[in-house]
């Protein structure tokens, strides 16, 4: 059955129908999907069947993995590749990251090399909620506000994370190094200040671009269901995820991550 790529909103995401990711495939099909995640940012497998050795040698094609500095318990035993983001608990502990993206961001925006793109795999989910936003940052770049764009150009954001305690600058506006197209690069989770700014005008500034990007014609919720692989560009895109009913016994949600190591952003 040949591939087909189908649109899932108009502002970014696709699904990509008749392929088993869990075998290898040949390097055109490769060059498909390739395109077709950079065309619409996020991909989603559904009614996937995954191992971890499976979903690593998937994840893999697309570039070496780049191993997630939370510690503990967040790993998968045995596949250090893999992040658990679980709301389950063992022997009254986590077993996983519990609260993972409760605002937007981009995976590793902290580092120097920011995460390429993050999969994230469903096995058990929630009867309602917990869904995950995806913002497209090219169109908030295109749309951002002239007085706005004049306000970050050439700046550069810090970026903290109190998970792993590591910090980064990087460019407020950043260019794909695939596409060569632009997209903002700041977010609400992670980004804690702008360099030759006082915190005053900081905070009134990323105020407005947050609201700029906080806009439903940038977004596209994916609804899980068991067995989507989602597949994301942290270069263009921020995340989101619902845990409006985190405190909620009856709330399980169990997904597997891997992480795609980036370049620094210019
Ligand atoms: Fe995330």
């Amino acid at each position: 059955m040949p591939l087909e790529i189908r649109s899932l909103s108009d502002a970014l995401g696709a699904e990509v129908i008749g392929l088993d990711v869990s075998h290898p495939f040949d390097d055109k099909i490769f060059a498909t999907i390739h395109q077709a995640h950079l065309e619409n940012l996020v991909l989603v497998f559904r009614g996937q069947n995954l191992t971890p050795q499976q979903q690593i040698e998937f994840s893999k094609r697309f570039g070496p993995l780049d191993a997630h500095p939370s510690q503990g318990n967040a790993h998968l035993e045995g596949y250090p590749d893999i992040l658990v983001i679980s709301t389950k608990t063992k022997d009254g502990k986590d077993v996983g990251i519990r609260n993972a993206g409760p605002m937007w961001h981009s995976d590793l925006a902290y580092r120097e090399r920011p995460a390429l793109g993050s999969m994230l795999y469903a096995l058990e989910l929630p009867d309602r909620r917990g869904n995950t936003g995806f913002a497209n940052m090219y169109k908030a770049y295109e749309a951002l506000p002239a007085h706005l764009k004049t306000a970050v150009e050439g700046k550069r954001a810090a970026f903290h994370s109190t998970r792993s305690d590591i910090d980064a600058l990087h460019p407020i506006i950043r260019t794909h190094p695939e596409t060569g197209w632009k997209s903002i690069f700041v977010n609400p989770q992670l980004t804690t200040g702008i360099e030759d700014m006082s915190e005053t005008e900081t905070e009134a500034l990323l105020t407005e671009i947050y609201a700029h990007c906080d806009q439903p014609q940038f977004h596209y919720w994916h609804e899980w269901q068991p067995g989507d692989l989602a597949f994301w560009d942290n270069r263009c895109v921020l995340h989101i995820a619902d845990h409006t009913r985190l405190d909620d016994p009856s709330y399980i949600r169990h997904m597997h991550r891997t992480t795609i190591a980036g370049d620094v952003p210019y």
